[in-house]
């Protein structure tokens, strides 16, 4: 595949961008232990990419539990408000390896970028990460109906980049994310995840990456 094939990067964001998962596991742990939830590593492992709703009822499942709407609504509040706190110290620092050089890299070939993230703290992070610059648009998930695997925010990230789907490619971490950029009819990149192109860290990538695509 020719590099000038490729018009706009769409990244995920948790994971590819940043590392936020520690943060999210952290909060979520504190919320589960006031239910009497007790949850692990590996499990925190089954809750990226999927939405913050969906990640609150995998964890009262796993415990046996059905809340009511209200209660979801207080819990979800309240581990966002943790997780937050935790992203107090969030700066340019906490940049994946790699992800610097290649949003550079991008630019300089006049290649569109968006992010196409289903954390609603997407925009927040961007800042504290001194990104929000570099970004031609960032897809908001509350202006999509399903959530990932389903393909609605990538391909909502494609149109605010104003880039048709077949000039696109997306990066992600999740499966569920790779599974939306795949019903998206986006070419994927994978980080420690199958994709189209697997990577095992994002300081693999490169538009020398994209000679691979077929
Ligand atoms: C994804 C994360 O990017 O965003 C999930 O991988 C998280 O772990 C989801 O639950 C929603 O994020 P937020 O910030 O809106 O709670
Ligand atoms: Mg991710």
């Amino acid at each position: 595949m020719e590099v000038n094939h490729v018009r706009g990067v769409l990244f995920d964001l948790d994971g590819v961008i940043t590392d936020t998962a520690k943060f999210h596991f952290m909060a979520w742990q504190k919320m589960a232990a006031t239910l009497s939830i007790a949850i692990d590593e590996e499990f925190n492992e089954t809750l990226k990419g999927v939405s913050r709703l969906d990640s609150l009822r995998r964890i009262t499942a796993l415990g046996g539990i059905t809340l009511t709407h209200q209660d979801e609504e207080r819990l979800m509040a309240d581990k966002n408000a943790t997780y937050l706190e935790y992203l107090e110290t969030l700066g340019s620092k906490d940049i994946l390896p790699g992800i610097m050089e290649f949003i550079e890299e991008l630019r300089k070939f006049n290649i569109k970028i968006g992010v196409a993230s289903i954390s609603r703290n997407a925009p927040f992070i961007l800042n504290k990460l001194n990104l929000t610059r570099y970004i031609d648009g960032v897809a908001n998930p509350e202006h999509v109906k399903h959530s990932k695997p389903a393909p609605d925010i990538f391909l909502e990230g494609a149109r605010l980049i104003d880039t048709p789907l077949r000039y696109c490619i997306g990066i992600e971490d999740s499966l569920a994310g790779i599974q939306s950029i795949r019903s998206a009819n986006i070419r994927s990149i994978g980080v420690g995840v199958e994709g189209d192109i697997t990577i095992a860290t994002t300081n693999e990538l490169s538009m020398e990456l994209f000679k691979k695509f077929k």
